[in-house]
């Protein structure tokens, strides 16, 4: 495919920093919008020194239409990779506005001046998090939207938001791709997870305690109706779930319509074998106790990847392994932890 010109928000992120070398790298001039609210700026002298190239970077919040619209002045965008979201769930309990107003109206502001500027192809960033507690696992598309908490219903509606739109108006093709959980980090070694705070998320939890910043890993709940009784997730490495969204864009502009699929493995692993695998990655005794369950979390999120296969041609190829070593290669090399 010809390359073309992609507007990435929040392309400074987690996600959206390894989306960024796996579009440039497929030919495509790619254009960061980000407010650094939740990344660091050294990422984008990283990606800079990744690629050989300098980054466009346009340091602006999705809300701000004024800065959108002179970006989509400049820029003459032919698609929108959209990131730029909050995504905490424990936090979108706390402050619900915000979320709705981040991810929702972000949403909303970033559609119309799209639309303004004739540009109709989007790709959307959704999560396994709309399924709420699935009745079935793996989990497929067809199963219904349950909002377990606000953040999870700020991506509910931003999905129905996006299926109005493109019910109104044909030329609009949007892929919504439900991320499940994303681990690992670049094969460069120079980006990766790296949260500003204590992580709430499982592998970058584990990988501090790996480097010894936290002393010890809660696993929260060993009494689920799972295997070894720990909650099973679909861990899918962020350099193919970075892939997923160049296929996404590219089958949007080859077919001029819209997609649904989740991006995961179709594999479950559970908490203890993730602490194992990251254990043999990093060589290093990581210390665990059982801890009272979390509340609002599920027993098992597994994706039916089947769909993203026939759709995109979409298929994993890194396994945990390689999650938990290049997660140990990032965050223990010399790149990581920046105090910008
Ligand atoms: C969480 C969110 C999800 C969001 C995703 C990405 C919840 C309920 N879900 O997914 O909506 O899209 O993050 O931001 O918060 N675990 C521990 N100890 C820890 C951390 C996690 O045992 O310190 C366990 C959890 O109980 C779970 C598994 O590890 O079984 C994965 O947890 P996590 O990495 O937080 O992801 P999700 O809960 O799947």
């Amino acid at each position: 495919m010809a390359g073309r010109r992609i507007l990435l928000t929040g392309g400074a992120g987690y996600i959206g920093s390894h989306t960024y070398l796996a579009l440039s790298e497929a030919g495509h001039a790619v254009t960061i919008l980000d407010s650094f609210e939740n990344a660091r700026r050294s990422v984008v002298d990283r990606l800079g020194r990744i690629t050989g190239r300098p980054v466009d970077v346009i340091d602006a919040d999705v809300r701000d239409a004024a800065a959108l619209d002179a970006a989509f002045a400049q820029g003459r965008f032919e698609a929108v990779v959209h990131f730029a979201a909050l995504k905490a769930v424990s936090d979108s309990v706390k402050r619900p506005l915000d979320y709705f107003d981040v991810n929702v109206g972000g949403l909303t502001t970033l559609l119309k001046v799209m639309e303004a500027h004739d540009c109709r192809r989007l790709v959307f960033s959704s999560s396994a998090t709309v399924y709420g507690v699935p009745d079935e696992t793996p989990t497929p598309e067809t199963a219904e939207f349950r909002a377990m908490n606000p953040y999870g219903q700020t991506k509910i509606i931003g999905e129905q938001l996006l299926g109005w739109l493109s019910a109104s108006d044909p030329r609009w093709a949007i892929g919504i791709l439900r991320y499940f959980n994303p681990a690992g980090a670049h094969a460069s070694t120079m980006i990766g997870e790296d949260p500003r705070d204590i992580p709430n998320n499982l592998m970058p939890f584990i990988s501090k305690v790996a480097t010894g910043e936290l002393p010890k890993i809660s696993v929260f709940g060993d009494d689920y109706d799972t295997p070894d009784g720990t909650g099973v997730r679909d861990y899918i490495h962020v350099e193919d779930l970075a892939r997923g969204h160049v296929l996404s864009l590219g089958k949007l502009f080859e077919s001029g319509e819209g997609h649904l699929v989740n991006l995961g493995t179709g594999r479950g692993y559970s908490v203890l074998e993730v602490i194992s695998a990251y254990k043999r990655a990093s060589n290093r005794d990581l210390a665990f106790e059982i801890a009272p369950r979390r509340p609002g979390d599920v027993p098992i999120y597994v994706a039916s990847a089947e769909k993203a296969a026939e759709v995109l041609g979409f298929r994993t190829e890194k396994t945990l392994d390689q999650m938990c070593a290049s997660s140990w290669a990032w965050i223990s090399g010399e790149h990581s932890g920046g105090t910008d």
